[in-house]
């Protein structure tokens, strides 16, 4: 609509698709050829499901919760988002955004193990990643993922927003015009995978209940069981007061360096049940009746309060 410009320029998905940039599909061979590593441990998520929670905590666990290496490097270097630099328009981006966020080139030369992040749904990655390497997979119930993404476009200059209301976000959301969507199939397609011994499928709200609990799992699916002084310590590093105050982790850079604007925060609220002060009743029957008719065939059952 004259409200939003992502549309614009992208890739319109088409049943089965994916919307991406046209970049993005002038290099999806680079994706699905890319070379994977036995020891690479991959974050795999729609976006705002609790990826860079997740990619923290992944890290962590890989590298002895040393929250001093950590901080040393951003996230973003540390554990690197694969399809980023082709997704996005990086033309405009800043010049440091190439060191905030390396390419496809710098992530195949990086030393192991890697961490790497994706949004891409599995059919866009290698075709053996879940016979090769570790997946963790998260997922967030739909109404706080378009709560969050919204406010993502907002904050996000390269997402491209000129304006508009979540309502109307909402529902390009629904019709599947939003970069990255379609929500449901990607979500659906890792919870059909979930019992491969390699893919450890999670869900934000269970971090929020019970973040000990979460970590456990994620630790022992890696082999990296933790001492109860580094559980501690970890636990204490992910705590949203701590990460959101954490600036390897919480992309305030992307303030300074121009990619982000200066309203907002990426480290918003991480909360459950946030949509209740966004959605008008009528909204929230029209999302809710998408989402029952999205899960119809599915015994996936998403926590939209806690
Ligand atoms: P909100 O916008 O609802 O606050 P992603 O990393 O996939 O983009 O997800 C971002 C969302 O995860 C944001 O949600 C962010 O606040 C939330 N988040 C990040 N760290 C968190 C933490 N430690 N605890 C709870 N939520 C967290």
């Amino acid at each position: 609509t004259e409200n939003f410009n992502f549309a614009e320029g992208l890739a319109l998905s088409e049943p089965g698709g994916f919307v991406l940039t046209p970049e993005f599909g002038r290099h999806v061979d680079e994706f699905i050829n890319f070379k994977i590593r036995k020891d690479d441990a991959w974050v795999v998520t729609f976006p705002k499901c609790g990826t860079t929670w997740t990619q923290e905590m992944v890290w962590m666990l890989i590298n002895n919760c040393d929250a001093e290496l950590a901080k040393q490097k951003p996230l973003t270097v540390r554990a690197p988002f694969l399809e980023v630099t082709r997704v996005e328009n990086m033309e405009s981006a800043p010049p440091e955004m190439t060191t905030f966020m390396p390419s496809v080139e710098v992530i195949d030369k990086m030393h192991s193990p890697r961490v790497i992040k994706s949004h891409l749904p599995f059919f866009l990655l290698p075709s053996n990643l879940l016979d090769t390497c570790k997946v963790v997979y998260v997922a967030r119930n739909p109404k706080d993922v378009i709560v969050s993404f919204y406010h993502h476009h907002k904050l996000m200059k390269m997402q491209g927003f000129s304006g508009g209301s979540l309502e109307n976000f909402a529902d390009f959301f629904m019709k599947d015009q939003v970069i990255f969507c379609p929500y449901f199939p990607h979500i659906l397609d890792a919870w059909a995978k979930r019992t491969h011994p390699n893919l450890l499928f999670i869900f934000y709200e269970d971090m929020k209940k019970n973040l000990r609990g979460e970590v456990e799992k994620v630790a022992s699916f890696l082999g990296k069981p933790l001492t109860e002084e580094n559980m501690t310590k970890l636990l204490e590093h992910l705590k949203f007061e701590n990460i959101s105050k954490n600036e390897s982790v919480n992309f305030e850079i992307g303030k300074k360096i121009g990619f982000m604007n200066q309203d907002g925060a990426f480290m918003r609220k991480g909360k459950t049940g946030d949509w209740k002060n966004h959605f008008s009743p009528e909204l929230n029957r029209r999302i809710d009746a998408w989402v029952e008719s999205n899960l119809a065939e599915t015994d996936l059952r998403f926590e939209m309060e806690l």
